[in-house]
């Protein structure tokens, strides 16, 4: 399959470059600098950027083999750094770190109009790009004398050498980040490079299935998997399309831990059923879950106790199955960048995510996450290739430890039918309103704060639902939706009549940051 390389430095951005490839169409594989698949194949090299300074010995390099494809390469950041100082250029490192935005100025004469009258290929990287632009800077070395044969393209205020190219070549560098969104038409310079590279713009996600299809037969042969259904849509998707490949080897455990939203692993188990034939095995465990979480009101020893339950349960359910030698999980790329696992780029933990990690190795099992390169949205896709129902494959994420961090304080029984069915009313007045696909998360939460009411003749006394509904593309920042104001009071009078032992709702407007998405 004809493709562009990217070329691992280290970078944050790396998987994001091979996303753009993606949404561009275009097939693409990513590789460490220091271990090169065959070449054959290959079309264009993109470098990533990386944590590295290219002027100090043993430091990652461009590989020979690269260069003797005599293919387009595009070098950003440390890729454009390692590329000049191979070529026989000069870097220099500048002692402080440039972060953030810049202004660039194109600085070839008519350089966004150069393409119209020269053919495509090996020409402008800039093409069709407009004086504005506004790009994303992150380093701390820069060029400071471009090799023979090369010429400056582009500069900001800091880097007079902002990008450079060599068209007998088609070697192209770039200081800023064209693959992260806050490069204005940064998009279109990543297609630019496409084009250089002649390549066909046709790859989709039944492209991107027929990939899946290949490695999960290429890893897992005759052997048995088993998957740890939450419901949400990663592990959805991955079910539906596991089950296309593996039959009946694959084996999938839901473990209803009483802290779902209303009728969801019925719906669950019903949809992949009657759409896919796939049987789920639900284990109905609330007893054991709310038993462990009596009288606990902390956020983070609730988060364990749900997340060691959980390894507990199910390690129980499969030790009933029959030599199970995969543990197959729908961790996607943002779950791969947050997890403690990349050292590099370690963030500091601000909630204990709930997955199923600690899994594998308690059970000695071998891990299969076929989704751990792709994106929430590229998941969905598949999703939606494969025809799981919409109401499936749009759904809003739910957090592992799900209604048991949307009470505040102790978690029990009353209190989660209540917030269940409050809950419930939330979202279905939102998909009636036609409200809810425009929000990128919505849902209720409970606080056990007493408040005087007035219902018909009597003073009531009672606990507060608070309702929050967030748009975001990333889930790492976040604002408030703006809900129509009759919107929200509907809802309100709604909970409070339908639901007893609720006085009061609540609609909150803080953005993340400060606050995050969930509660607690
Ligand atoms: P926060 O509250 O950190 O949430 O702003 C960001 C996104 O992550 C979801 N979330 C979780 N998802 N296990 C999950 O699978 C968890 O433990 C967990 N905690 C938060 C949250 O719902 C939002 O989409």
């Amino acid at each position: 399959m004809k493709k562009i390389l990217v070329i691992d430095f280290g970078s944050q951005y790396t998987q994001l470059i091979a996303r753009r490839l993606r949404e561009l169409c275009v097939y693409s594989e990513v590789c460490p600098w220091d271990e090169l698949p065959k070449l054959d194949e290959v079309d264009g090299f993109i470098l990533s950027g990386g944590p590295e300074s290219s002027n100090i010995e043993g430091n990652p390099t461009i590989h020979e083999d690269i260069f003797n494809t005599k293919k387009p390469i595009l070098g950003i950041c440390y890729g454009m750094q390692v590329l000049a100082h191979q070529e026989g250029g000069e870097i220099i490192n500048t002692g402080k770190r440039e972060f953030g935005n810049a202004e660039l100025k194109l600085l070839l004469e008519d350089q966004s109009k150069r393409f119209m009258d020269s053919p495509k290929v090996g020409q402008d990287i800039f093409d069709c790009i407009d004086q504005d632009l506004h790009v994303w800077m992150s380093h701390g070395d820069k060029v400071k004398s471009l090799p023979t044969g090369y010429e400056v393209i582009a500069s900001t205020d800091n880097s007079p050498i902002a990008a450079f190219q060599n068209v007998k070549k088609n070697y192209y560098g770039l200081q800023f980040h064209p693959e992260v969104t806050h490069t204005n038409q940064g998009e279109l310079i990543i297609d630019n490079f496409v084009e250089i590279c002649g390549l066909k713009q046709n790859w989709d996600a039944s492209d991107i299935l027929k990939q899946i299809d290949e490695l999960v037969r290429n890893e897992v042969k005759e052997d048995n998997v088993l998957l740890a259904l939450s419901g949400g849509v990663d592990s959805t998707v991955l079910a539906a399309v596991l089950y296309k490949i593996l039959g009946d080897k694959l084996t999938c455990v839901m473990v209803d831990h009483g802290l779902l939203r209303k009728n969801e692993a019925k719906n669950v188990v019903q949809n992949l059923k009657e759409k896919i034939g796939l049987t789920v095995n639900l284990v109905n465990a609330e007893d054991t879950f709310l038993t462990k979480l009596s009288g606990v009101t902390e956020p983070e020893t609730k988060r364990k106790i749900i997340g060691n339950t959980f390894i507990e349960v199910f390690e129980n359910e499969s030790k009933k199955l029959e030599s199970i030698n995969w543990l197959a999980q729908g961790t996607i790329y943002p779950d791969v960048i947050e997890s403690a696992g990349n050292s590099k780029t370690k963030a500091k933990v601000i909630k204990s995510h709930h997955n199923v990690g600690g899994l594998p190795e308690r059970m000695d099992l071998e891990l299969l996450e076929p989704f751990r390169m792709l994106f929430k949205d590229e998941v969905r896709k598949i999703g939606k290739a494969i025809g799981l129902p919409h109401e499936i494959v749009e759904r809003h994420p739910f957090p592992g430890p799900g209604l048991g961090i949307r009470i505040i304080g102790e978690v029990n029984h009353e209190r989660l039918e209540r917030l269940r069915e409050a809950d419930h009313i939330f979202l279905s007045e939102l998909k009636k309103q036609d409200l809810y696909y425009s929000a990128s998360q919505a849902y209720a939460f409970y606080l056990p704060i007493k408040s005087v009411g007035v219902v018909g003749d009597n003073r009531v006394y009672a606990d507060v639902i608070g309702l929050r509904s967030v748009n975001t593309t990333d889930f790492m920042t976040a604002k408030a939706t703006a809900l129509p104001h009759e919107f929200v009071e509907h809802v309100s009078t709604r909970i409070v009549n339908e639901i007893d032992g609720i006085s009061r709702v609540v609609y909150d407007i803080t953005s993340k940051p400060p606050a995050t998405i969930e509660w607690e």
